[in-house]
């Protein structure tokens, strides 16, 4: 019976476990639970008999393939994958794949709930200020993008969109302003959402010069990766600019240092909890069992992102 290791440092919903168990079950696999784990060492222990991989952004390098002999196929139960070594898999013929979309609407449902906290003041009880009417820049138009647009749309704000890997008619199609240039958006916008996987092409790509273009009373939302923020740039326009606020699912290495000098005007999430609820991680659970067995009985590597 082929296994199938799911190790989460961060646990799904007890919910999701049962119903990823109950399809591996169906179709004749066994789930191999490994939560909360502390060390790459037990990771490394337990991948020994896996068949299969489901990971959410536990960190898998070369050691930790290295130590898995019948590993075939990891899915990242989620959409970033950065925290896999694609190259290391790729050399061990390992197909790496990720779920897009399953958790996007709960990642959006945190950006419009802290951009609420923090128009609030964080519930201080002082007048603060509404989101209707303000305009909203979504960088890159991916599955949380459009989600946060639904919603966005939904509190009345006038919502614009960059990414040029989407083109201007599926954006207008969902009734948002297409900005062909990257830097129009901060320009345009008083609130950006990021949306940008972390690359080599993203890490630290938004810093000083580009969020210095932001009007006045300017919110930075970060729910996708703290890689992409060129921190030192960051603390620098928000020692200049009194105006400016940054919120973020995914706290800065220099979290100590704002939250000291800036409380007011940044809000960090204790842990990184925008995929965390209970029908995200079964909408993505479910699907990396499925889409594992799927490869296993029918070689299908539509997810495959390596
Ligand atoms: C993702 O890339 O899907 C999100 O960042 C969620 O990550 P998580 O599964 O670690 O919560």
């Amino acid at each position: 019976m082929k296994k199938i290791l799911v190790a989460t440092v961060k646990p799904f919903a007890p919910q999701a476990i049962k119903e990823m168990k109950d399809i591996a079950d169906s179709k004749g696999y066994e789930l191999v639970l490994l939560e909360k784990y502390q060390s790459p060492e037990e990771l490394k222990q337990a991948v020994q008999q896996a068949d299969a991989l489901i990971v959410r952004s536990d960190k898998i390098n070369r050691e930790i393939l290295e130590a898995a002999p019948h590993l075939k196929v990891i899915a990242r139960a989620g959409a970033g994958y950065d925290n896999i070594d694609l190259d290391a898999a790729r050399e061990k013929d390992m197909v790496v794949m990720n779920t897009p979309g399953q958790n996007a609407n709960a990642v959006a449902e945190l950006v419009l709930g802290m951009m609420v906290y923090m128009n609030r003041n964080k519930f201080n009880g002082t007048a603060g200020t509404e989101l209707k009417g303000k305009t909203l820049g979504i960088h890159a138009y991916g599955n949380v993008g459009k989600n946060v647009a639904r919603i966005a749309k939904g509190f009345k704000m006038d919502v614009m969109a960059h990414d040029p890997f989407v083109s201007s008619e599926i954006v207008e199609r969902d009734g948002i302003k297409d900005v062909e240039e990257r830097d129009d958006l901060y320009e345009k916008c008083q609130y950006v959402s990021l949306h940008i996987p972390a690359n080599p092409h993203t890490v630290k790509s938004i810093g000083y010069d580009l969020l210095k273009k932001m009007p006045e009373n300017a919110v930075l939302i970060n729910t996708a990766r703290k890689e992409v923020i060129d921190e030192e740039g960051l603390l620098r326009l928000m020692e200049e600019r009194p105006d400016f606020k940054y919120i973020s699912d995914i706290a800065p290495d220099n979290k100590d240092i704002l939250e000291e000098k800036f409380p007011g005007r940044v809000f960090f999430t204790p842990k990184k909890m925008g995929a965390q609820t209970a029908e995200a991680n079964i909408n993505a659970g479910k699907a990396a069992v499925k889409q594992i067995i799927d490869f296993f009985e029918n070689g299908n590597t539509t997810y495959k992102v390596n």
